[in-house]
């Protein structure tokens, strides 16, 4: 089991080699080793866990739309490794659930998939979660800031897709909505830290914005 681990380390290095929007390997490589704590806290099934974690972005609807859907370039790397079709599906399903869709987002139904979702999400907020916002923001010419522009709440999976803003209304739209849907106990203590860095830069941020402090 530890050969399959290290071939998709190696398979998901090559996958994001030229990618640079937040998404690159080392995000892949922190929500392993989360997941990875998470499973053991939650008693999950590590292996599930972290195959699943190692896969989730390969076929993100950002980097590979076509293959979103089905899912086929983690299909076809499982297949490659030997893995039977159940468990193969079971990883699949794990990943459907992963993503964040606004108000469609999924409480995933397997405990390894509430770990999985977690470790994706705690990546996205804290000291880690501001730095991947503005990776984004400059990565897709998004408009740092515009205090006239007020952030869209309650957005249903379609319109979050397709919605175009500031990245500091990402924080609002996104980011500070994640704490409260963490799904592991483990998860929430990690994340009310990280909603706690979160606010005091988003609080600076905003009295230099003002030209106070
Ligand atoms: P994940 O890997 O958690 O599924 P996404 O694909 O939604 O995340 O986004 C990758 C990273 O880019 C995350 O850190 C996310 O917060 C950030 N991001 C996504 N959309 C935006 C946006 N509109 N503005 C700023 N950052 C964004
Ligand atoms: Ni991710």
């Amino acid at each position: 089991m530890r050969a399959i681990i290290e071939n998709t380390m190696t398979f998901v290095k090559e996958t994001f080699e030229k990618e640079y929007s937040g998404h690159d390997v080392w995000h892949t490589m922190r929500v392993y080793k989360l997941a990875t704590n998470l499973a053991k806290e939650e008693k999950a099934n590590l292996f599930t866990v972290q195959l699943a974690a190692l896969l989730h972005d390969v076929d993100d609807y950002k980097l590979s739309k076509d293959t979103y859907p089905t899912k086929q370039k983690t299909r076809d790397f499982l297949k490659s490794q030997g893995l039977d079709e159940a468990s193969i599906e079971s990883i699949v399903h794990i990943i459907d659930q992963v993503s964040f869709k606004g108000s469609d987002s999924q409480v995933p139904d397997t405990l390894e998939g509430k770990c999985v979702q977690d470790a994706d999400r705690l990546d996205a907020i804290g000291a880690i979660g501001i730095a991947r916002a503005f990776t984004f923001g400059g990565h897709h010419n998004r408009v740092l800031y515009d205090p006239s522009i007020p952030p869209q709440l309650h957005m249903d999976e379609k319109t979050y897709r397709n919605h175009v803003s500031t990245t500091i209304n990402h924080f609002y739209e996104k980011l500070f909505l994640l704490e409260k849907m963490m799904n592991t106990e483990s998860a929430k203590k990690i994340a009310s830290h990280r909603q706690h860095v979160m606010q005091e830069y988003m609080n600076e941020f905003l009295l230099e914005w003002e030209g106070e402090k």
